[in-house]
C-alpha cells in the first residue's frame, strides 16, 4: 500500500455555484445535434463571434490552436458541398443491410442548404513546428485539438439558442480541393449552423430508433479495464451484472398479446406457433403490440477445437479462418440469406486458431487460439469460458446499442459440433451415439470415432450439470461460451434471441443451466439434421420455426426464421380487430 498522501489543510479553489454549475450541465445535457426545423433567420455577427471565441478557447495538443474556421455563406459553395454530401450518402445507403438502409432513407444527415451559415473546421498537423509538444508521439493529436473546438462551438452555439448539425458525409481530400483549401490541411468537422424552431430532448437518431443511449455503468472501468464500476459503487462482473437483470415475461403484456389475439381478424388460434411468437415478443419487450424486430443481426463467433486432432472431421482446422474471410468477404451463405432478409452480418473472432488479418467489419475478440484437445485435459479455463462469455454479451450490447431489435446466433469453427455433442449429452443425459451427428460430413468409420472421443471425454471429465462454467471449461468451445453471453446479454436487455442449429442449442442448454429465465428471450430459429439437435431443443421445450435439414450452421437456419418472427410481431401491429374492421365474430 502506498502510504496516505496528508490531507491538505487548506481548502481546494473553489468550483462554481450551484445554479452555474446546474447551467453548464443544463448545456450540456441540451446540446443537440440538428438536422430538422432550422429556421433562415441571419445570424448577427456578435453571436458569432461569441461562439467562434469559445471554439477558439478549446485546449490544444502542446497549444498549438491548430484549427481554422471557414465561415461560409455562399449559395454555390453549399450547393456544392450539399452535392458532395449526397454522393456520399448514396455510397453509404448502399452499403447498409436493407432493413438498415430502410430506416435510413427516413433519416436526415445534414440541413447544408437549409441553414444561414456552415462552418468547416481544419486542423493543420504542421502548426507549431515540428516539436510541438506531445504530438510527436500521437499525430492525430492536432485533429483532437480541433474537435474539442468543435464541441465548445456547440456548447456555445446551443447557449446562443443556434442549432448545429455535424456533417461527416465527405470525402475529405475531395472537400480540400472543393473548398480550395491548402492541401496540407485536415478538415475536421463541416458543420450547419442556424437558429432553430426546438431542440429535440433527445438524439434525432434515437428518437428515429437508429440506436439507443449506452448507459454510464457499462464504460466505466476501476483500475483495470473490465472491472467495471461507477464512483463509489463496488466493481461489478459483467456476466453478475448481465443476470442480475434478466427477468421473466412481463404478464401483462403477455395477458394483452393473448386478449388481442382474440379480437384480431382471424379464427382464435389461426396463427398457431406465430401467436405463441407474438406473446412472447410482448412479454419480453413489455409492450403490446411489441416492437417488430427489425433490424436484426446475426453475430457469428468463430473459435477453433483442439478436439480436432482427434480426426472428428475431415476439414482442415484452417478453413475456420478462411470460412471467416469469407463471411466478411460476403461469400458465404449465411451472406445470401442475410441479404435476403435484410439483416446485418457482425463476425467476431473469439477463438480462431491463426492470426486473422484485420478487416473491416471483424470484431477481434480473440479469448485464446482455440481450444486444447478434451480428451487429454480441460478445452480451456474457467477465465476463459468467463471472458468468452463476456465477448458475447459485449457483443449483445454493442448490437442492441446500435439499434438492433434481434439478435440471431450464429458460430463456425470445424469440430465444434463434437464439443456441441458432448456438452447436449451432459444436459440431456441421452446417449452420446444419439446426439453425436455427422456434421459437415463424415463417413461411418470418423462417425464412429467421434461417438467415441465423446464418450471418452464424458468419461475423463465427470462433468457436473449444475456447474455451467466448469462443463463449458472441460468440454465446450469458445463460441458456445459467446453464444451463451450473447443469449444472456440479450435477455437481460429485453430482445430477443433466434437460435440457429445444434450449436446454438447445446450453447442455450448451458445459457439455461446459468439462468433459467434466459430462455425466455430464446426463439428455437431451426431445427438441423444433426440428431443432437433434436435431443436440445426437445430438453429446452422449443419448437423450431424452420425445418429444412439444414446442417451448416453460420446463423443460415436463424436467417431463414427471421422473416417469420418478424411477420409474428408485424400482425400484432397491422390486423385490424374485430370491433375496428366491423367484422361480425364467429357466434
Ligand atoms: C464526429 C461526428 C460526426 C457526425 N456526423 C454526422 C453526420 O454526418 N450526419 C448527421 O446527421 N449527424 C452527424 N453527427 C451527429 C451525431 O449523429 C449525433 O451527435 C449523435 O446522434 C448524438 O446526438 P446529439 O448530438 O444530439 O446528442 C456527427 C457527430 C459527430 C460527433
Amino acid at each position: 500500500m502506498p502510504a496516505a498522501e496528508p490531507v491538505p489543510t487548506t481548502p481546494p479553489a473553489p468550483g462554481y455555484d450551484d445554479s452555474e454549475r446546474a447551467a453548464v450541465h443544463r448545456v450540456i445535457r441540451e446540446r443537440r445535434d440538428i438536422r430538422n426545423g432550422f429556421r433562415s433567420d441571419p445570424i448577427p455577427n456578435e453571436v458569432l463571434l461569441r461562439v467562434l471565441e469559445a471554439a477558439h478557447t478549446a485546449p490544444s495538443v502542446g497549444h498549438s490552436q491548430p484549427w481554422d474556421f471557414v465561415v461560409i455563406r455562399s449559395d454555390d459553395t453549399r450547393a456544392k458541398m450539399h452535392e458532395l454530401a449526397m454522393r456520399q450518402r448514396d455510397a453509404y445507403a448502399k452499403s447498409l443491410p436493407k432493413a438498415r438502409a430502410k430506416q435510413f432513407r427516413e433519416l436526415k444527415i445534414e440541413a447544408i442548404l437549409e441553414t444561414p451559415v456552415n462552418i468547416v473546421v481544419t486542423a493543420d498537423p504542421t502548426r507549431g513546428g515540428r516539436h510541438t509538444l506531445g504530438r510527436h508521439t500521437q499525430p492525430q493529436m492536432a485533429p483532437y485539438s480541433s474537435a474539442l473546438a468543435v464541441e465548445n462551438l456547440w456548447l456555445a452555439a446551443r447557449a446562443e439558442g443556434l442549432g448545429v448539425g455535424w456533417v461527416s458525409f465527405f470525402d475529405e481530400r475531395e472537400m480540400v480541393r472543393e473548398l480550395g483549401l491548402p492541401e496540407h490541411l485536415e478538415v475536421v468537422a463541416y458543420l450547419c449552423v442556424g437558429y432553430v424552431d426546438e431542440f429535440p430532448d433527445e438524439p434525432e437518431l434515437l428518437q428515429a430508433g437508429w440506436s439507443k443511449r449506452r448507459p454510464l455503468s457499462w464504460v466505466v472501468h476501476e483500475e483495470t479495464y473490465g472491472r467495471r464500476a461507477l464512483p463509489g459503487a463496488d466493481p461489478h462482473d459483467l456476466l453478475q451484472e448481465t443476470l442480475a437483470g434478466i427477468r421473466p415475461l412481463d404478464a401483462k403484456a403477455l395477458g394483452e398479446a393473448w386478449e388481442r389475439q382474440k379480437r384480431m381478424t382471424k379464427p382464435a388460434g389461426a396463427l398457431g406457433m406465430l401467436e405463441i411468437i407474438s406473446a412472447q415478443l410482448s412479454g419480453l419487450s413489455r409492450q403490446c403490440p411489441p416492437p417488430i424486430p427489425e433490424p436484426a443481426a446475426v453475430a457469428i463467433f468463430a473459435g477453433d477445437h483442439g478436439v480436432h486432432a482427434q480426426g472428428v472431421t475431415p476439414w482442415p482446422q484452417e478453413v475456420t479462418g478462411q470460412m471467416v474471410a469469407n463471411f466478411l468477404g460476403g461469400g458465404a451463405v449465411c451472406n445470401a440469406f442475410a441479404n435476403q432478409v435484410g439483416a446485418e452480418v457482425c463476425v467476431v473472432d473469439v477463438g480462431v486458431a491463426g492470426d486473422l488479418p484485420a478487416t473491416p467489419g471483424l470484431l477481434p475478440r480473440k479469448v485464446r487460439p482455440g481450444t486444447a484437445d478434451f480428451t487429454q485435459g480441460p478445452a480451456m479455463t474457467q477465465e476463459d469460458v468467463l471472458k468468452a462469455i463476456e465477448v458475447g454479451i459485449e457483443t449483445a450490447r454493442d448490437l442492441v446499442a446500435a439499434g438492433n431489435k434481434a439478435l440471431l446466433t450464429g458460430e463456425m469453427g470445424i469440430a465444434n459440433t463434437t464439443a456441441s455433442a458432448a456438452l447436449i449429452a451432459v444436459y440431456t443425459g441421452v446417449d452420446p451415439a444419439e446426439v453425436t451427428g455427422r456434421g459437415t460430413g463424415i463417413n461411418d468409420e470418423t462417425h464412429v470415432r467421434k461417438v467415441d472421443v465423446v464418450r471418452r471425454a464424458l468419461a475423463l471429465h465427470q462433468p457436473d450439470p449444475a456447474d455451467p462454467i466448469g462443463v463449458l471449461a472441460a468440454l465446450g468451445g469458445l463460441e458456445h461460451a459467446a453464444m451463451i453471453g450473447l443469449i444472456l446479454g440479450g435477455a437481460s436487455l429485453r430482445t430477443p434471441v433466434i437460435l440457429d442449429g445444434v450449436s446454438a442449442g447445446a450453447a442455450a442448454l448451458v445459457a439455461r443451466a446459468i439462468a433459467p429465465e434466459a430462455l425466455a428471450a430464446c426463439i428455437a430459429g431451426h431445427r438441423s439434421a444433426e440428431p443432437g439437435h433434436v435431443a436440445a431443443l426437445n430438453k429446452l421445450g422449443l419448437r423450431p420455426l424452420v425445418d429444412l435439414d439444414l446442417r451448416l450452421g453460420e446463423g443460415t437456419g436463424a436467417l431463414l426464421a427471421l422473416p417469420v418472427v418478424q411477420s409474428a410481431a408485424r400482425a400484432m401491429h397491422e390486423v385490424a380487430t374485430f370491433d375496428a374492421a366491423g367484422v361480425t365474430e364467429k357466434g
